[in-house]
């Protein structure tokens, strides 16, 4: 099921980037389908090329703001809009940056969230994104842990945050961690695709950890929502 439109996902995406995937995707559909993108004050969190925070502008935000900490990605997701049509103001920083502008009816991201053992010899083909994009720290959880404990604070009451990230990071900890600040949070939607250039190259470890059963190379990517009351 695609509902993102063609059109508006971006076509050049510089190879400091990371380019839309498929998490991208699915954060996009679920955001796009639960129906209450439009007049919202949105916030996409790790916007990279821009392409969720694009999607959300086009389903009828009222308003969005993209956070991105690389130089690169904030220029790109400025391009991207403005070739989309759409109005979607750029931010350079961190995503805690969003707080000087909330709260927020809706919030979207799709932040690092790979397990990152730190191997020097590792070798990721550059069409994964830059590891900025994807390496969460030893557990995937490096910005996770802080993003999942502290996101209701931005939320205007009534607010909704969609998370996408993998079966590999801990959802049972964005879980609890969102649960912990008093959103009401559950998985609603989740895809079973194969493994890309970055787990493939981790595979052995993942499987020394006990993570990954041994031969099996898909991953589930999962779809969190959080709404505060
Ligand atoms: C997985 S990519 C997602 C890009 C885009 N949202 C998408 O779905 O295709 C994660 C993005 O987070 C950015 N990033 C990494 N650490 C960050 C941080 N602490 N604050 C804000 N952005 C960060 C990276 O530069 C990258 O663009």
């Amino acid at each position: 099921m695609t509902t993102a439109r063609s059109d508006l996902w971006p076509s050049n995406v510089p190879a400091e980037v990371y380019p839309p995937q498929e998490d991208s995707q699915l954060l996009i559909d679920t955001a796009t389908e639960s129906g209450i993108l439009a007049q919202a004050g949105v916030a996409d969190l790790c916007t990279g090329s821009g392409v969720v925070g694009i999607a959300a502008a086009a389903a009828g935000a009222g308003s969005v703001r993209a956070f991105d900490l690389c130089p690169h990605a904030v220029q790109a997701a400025k391009s991207n809009a403005a070739v989309a049509g759409v109005d979607v103001a750029v931010h350079l920083g961190p995503w805690t940056r969003a707080a000087e502008f909330g709260p927020y009816d809706v919030i979207l991201s799709n932040p690092p969230y790979v397990p990152d053992f730190d191997d020097e010899r590792e070798q990721i083909p550059p069409v994964a994104g830059p590891p900025l994009s994807y390496n969460g720290g030893f557990d995937g959880r490096s910005i996770l842990d802080p993003l999942c404990q502290t996101v209701a604070e931005f939320l205007a009451p009534g607010g909704s945050f969609f998370l996408v990230h993998s079966e590999f990071s801990g959802v049972d900890r964005s879980l609890q961690q969102l649960r912990d600040a008093e959103l009401d949070a559950d998985v609603v939607a989740r895809q079973a695709i194969p493994f890309g250039p970055v787990l493939t190259a981790r595979a052995p470890w993942l499987e020394r950890t006990r993570l990954l059963e041994p031969g099996r190379r898909t991953e589930e990517l999962v779809v969190i929502r959080a709404d505060k009351s």
